[in-house]
């Protein structure tokens, strides 16, 4: 194994899923390498239907890739023993983007909660008991929840029991996916908060994925760019934003509002041709070149590979690489 594997926390390398669709295949995610640094936070943005969440299931060895491989603190999570899979599971969790759909409804808060300390034995009784109040308090909610359940809660609220419920295993690994996008901009500032003060006292590795780059950049240390099953850019998140080089991420980027007003009216929107193209018939060359406004003779026959440019910055674009 080489040194790259472990010295990376995460590490996707030329990963690719591929579902059945009739005769055909849907490449939902394709050729994606990646690595996450203990403690670092990666933002993954793109447009629906991008592969953000199956990339997410992948990483968390939820799903099989069709090809490739994922290290997790260096162990193989593809060919590893189940028994081992089990013991590796409670390291890694997800927060989903509907929180209803992570709580059981016939639990109590208290037994949502406990459920990963009971299945992994990591506390009984008054430490099982303890855990749990750690755990309410650090989520900003009190003891009273305990004995309720979960429809008697907003749906923000429900988001903090199931961050809660995520974090009781203790685990180094936490995918978010699309954690806010059910609430409302109030209750998606608390969250972001939360999830941002979690992330620091407890030196979480995270794979944040949203379609709010404003919140991606809030937490995320580096953003990857993804179209179409493919990560299209990768970088720093300050220097993504204020340095964009595919066309695609400069569309993205162009559509959010600023707020400062000067700046604002100097906002210039890129509106991209036409709807993404669909994963079963994807173009050939670049995925992106149908709605490129530089793309060129080569991008309709080579995909472009994603290099990089210097700086930890990497772009697939023949236009720039
Ligand atoms: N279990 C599955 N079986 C068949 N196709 C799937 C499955 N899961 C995802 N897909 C397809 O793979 C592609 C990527 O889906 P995915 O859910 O990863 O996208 P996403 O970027 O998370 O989208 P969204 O932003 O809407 O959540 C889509 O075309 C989707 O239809
Ligand atoms: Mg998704």
């Amino acid at each position: 194994m080489s040194e790259h594997h472990l010295k990376s926390f995460l590490n996707l390398q030329k990963v690719s899923k591929a579902y059945a669709y009739g005769r055909k295949k849907l490449f939902a995610v394709q050729d994606i390498d990646l690595a996450i640094a203990r403690g670092r936070t990666l933002g993954l943005v793109g447009e629906s239907g991008c592969g953000k969440s199956t990339l997410g299931r992948l990483a968390l060895s939820l799903e099989r890739p069709t090809s490739g491989s994922v290290f997790f603190e260096g162990q193989d999570l593809i060919n590893v023993h189940k028994s081992d899979l089990r013991h590796l599971r409670r390291k890694m969790q997800m927060v989903f983007q509907d929180p209803y759909a992570a709580l059981n409804p016939r639990m109590t808060i208290e037994d949502c909660i406990g459920e990963g300390l009971d299945i992994h034995q990591l506390a009984r009784g008054d430490e099982r008991q303890q855990r749990i109040l750690e755990l309410v308090a650090q989520i900003g909610l009190d003891d009273t929840i305990l004995q309720r359940y979960p429809h008697e809660f907003s749906g923000g609220q429900r988001q903090r029991i199931s961050i809660a419920r995520a974090l009781a295993v203790e685990p180094q690994f936490l995918v978010c996916d699309e954690p806010i996008s059910a609430l409302d901009a109030c209750t998606q500032q608390h969250i972001m908060q939360l999830l941002r003060d979690l992330k620091r006292r407890r030196q979480l590795t995270c794979l944040f994925i949203s379609h709010d780059l404003h919140a991606t950049r809030s937490i995320a240390d580096e953003i990857a760019v993804m179209y179409l099953g493919r990560i299209v850019e990768k970088a720093n998140a300050d220097v993504l934003f204020n340095n964009p080089l595919h066309p695609y991420t400069k569309a993205l980027l162009s559509a959010i509002p600023i707020p400062d007003p000067v700046e604002e009216k100097k906002r210039v929107r890129i509106i991209l041709k036409g709807e993404p193209p669909s994963p079963i018939n994807p173009p050939e060359g670049c995925p992106f070149h149908p709605r490129c406004a530089v793309a060129m003779p080569i991008c309709r026959s080579v995909a472009p590979p994603l290099l990089q440019i210097g700086g930890g910055h990497s772009v697939a674009c023949h236009a720039i690489t």
